[in-house]
């Protein structure tokens, strides 16, 4: 077993969090605050090969393993979790289920803007009466002449109000529950196609999240993505990935907090000490690294893993629950060591602690991950 990164990986890392901490971090209280859309960091994102990482060159990307990603993206996070997920959707969601089923021409169309970063996507699987029970999809999707109809609203859309184009799952034969979905590449420029309510959120602000409208939304055949009824296998497989995106970017928020409360517990006296004298606050940071060198043990297996061309369903599933539930604790820990300071907005843990909440919801609530890991044992027991 090696636990040593290689020269690039080291690079790669070293390069992100340069950028995180002259960029990001500036920037991220401000953004926040305005629930400005991040569109400031995209160009120097693109230069720097962050929106496609793991795309080869060929079509766009950096050519780069997953722990390269993974690496890159915990100090993204660091920086401004806004940042982060906006990044990750691109990647994971969005980038890797194009390389994956795309054919050559929708490629050229669809996957070299966005994996060079001059364009954004998007991935639209949540409707407002279907999250965790993805398979029971509303959006309807019909077969006309030589374009799909498709009809349906889709709701808590990452990157939707300024998604160039996205990946659409839609019911093509309802009669046949998952079976009959299929997903499609969706440009926003198609008729019918329309951003609904962009939502106002408790963390995450500086990201943006829209309802996704369809109204006789017309996709030409060939933005079919794979074949037809191939629309869950492909959902479930791009989030077993995209699970370990969410689960780095809970682990970047709970460093940046560990972080911060390190320092003020450094700084901050009382009783006539600094307040890391004692033993209360020392056994918070104690536990804060503990869960953030474990968090990282699960993640980077789960990178690894997917490097070595294995299934990790049930490890993308082990490190997203672990680092979101951990973020919680350690940015409420975070607050709770800076006492009044870390409630008001002057200090970044509340932000932290309000970035920490999503990363337990999206891509699989904790329930959901519960659900993914449990079934896994029974099956390994069975
Ligand atoms: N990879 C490939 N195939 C898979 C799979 C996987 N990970 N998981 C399931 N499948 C296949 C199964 O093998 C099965 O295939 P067969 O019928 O051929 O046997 C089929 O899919 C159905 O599987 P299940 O019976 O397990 O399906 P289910 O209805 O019980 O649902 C679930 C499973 C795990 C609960 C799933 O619905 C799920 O993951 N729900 C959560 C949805 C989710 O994560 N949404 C996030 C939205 S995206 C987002 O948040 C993006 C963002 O903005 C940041």
């Amino acid at each position: 077993m090696d636990f040593q990164l290689n020269d690039e990986q080291k690079m790669i890392r070293d390069m992100a969090r340069q950028f995180a901490q002259n960029e990001l971090v500036p920037a991220a209280a401000e953004l926040d605050e305005k629930s400005e859309f991040l569109s400031r960091h995209l160009p120097k994102m693109a230069e720097l090969g962050l929106m496609g990482m793991m795309i080869p060159t060929e079509w766009g990307g950096s050519g780069l393993d997953m722990l390269s990603y993974v690496l890159a993206l915990e100090e993204i996070s660091v920086g401004c979790a806004s940042t982060a997920v906006t990044m990750s959707v691109n990647n994971s969601l969005y980038c890797s289920s194009i390389l994956r089923f795309a054919n050559d021409s929708l490629k050229e169309k669809y996957l070299i803007p966005f994996a060079s970063g001059q364009k954004l996507g998007a991935y639209c699987l949540s409707e407002p009466g279907t999250g965790s029970d993805a398979a029971n999809q509303q959006t309807t999707a019909k077969l006309s002449g030589d374009k799909y109809i498709l009809n349906g609203r889709k709701n808590f859309i990452t990157n939707g109000p300024h998604a160039d184009a996205m990946i659409v799952y839609a019911m093509t034969d309802k009669e046949k529950r998952h079976k009959g979905i299929s997903a499609f590449i969706v440009d926003k420029d198609f008729p019918g196609f329309y951003v609904g309510k962009i939502e106002k959120k408790l963390g995450i602000r500086a990201s943006s999240t829209s309802e996704i409208i369809l109204e006789n939304c017309e996709v030409p055949k060939e933005n079919l993505l794979g074949e037809e009824g191939q629309g869950f296998t492909l959902a479930m497989n791009t989030l077993d990935s995209g699970r370990v995106g969410i689960a780095t970017q809970a682990l970047g928020i709970a460093r940046a907090a560990f972080e911060a409360a390190a320092r003020y517990s450094l700084e901050r006296e009382a009783f006539g000490q600094v307040i890391g004298q004692f033993q209360a606050i020392q056994h918070y940071l104690a536990d804060m690294a503990k869960d953030i060198d474990a968090g990282r043990l699960l993640t980077h297996r789960a990178a690894w893993l997917k490097d070595q061309g294995k299934d990790i369903n049930r490890e993308g599933a082990m490190a997203k629950l672990f680092c979101s539930e951990a973020a919680m604790w350690i940015t409420n820990k975070a607050i709770q060591i800076h006492g009044g300071y870390g409630y008001i907005t002057e200090y970044p843990v509340e932000r932290f602690f309000r970035d920490a909440k999503i990363t337990e919801i999206y891509e699989g609530t904790s329930e959901i991950q519960r659900l993914v890991i449990a079934r896994s044992v029974l099956k390994e027991f069975s």
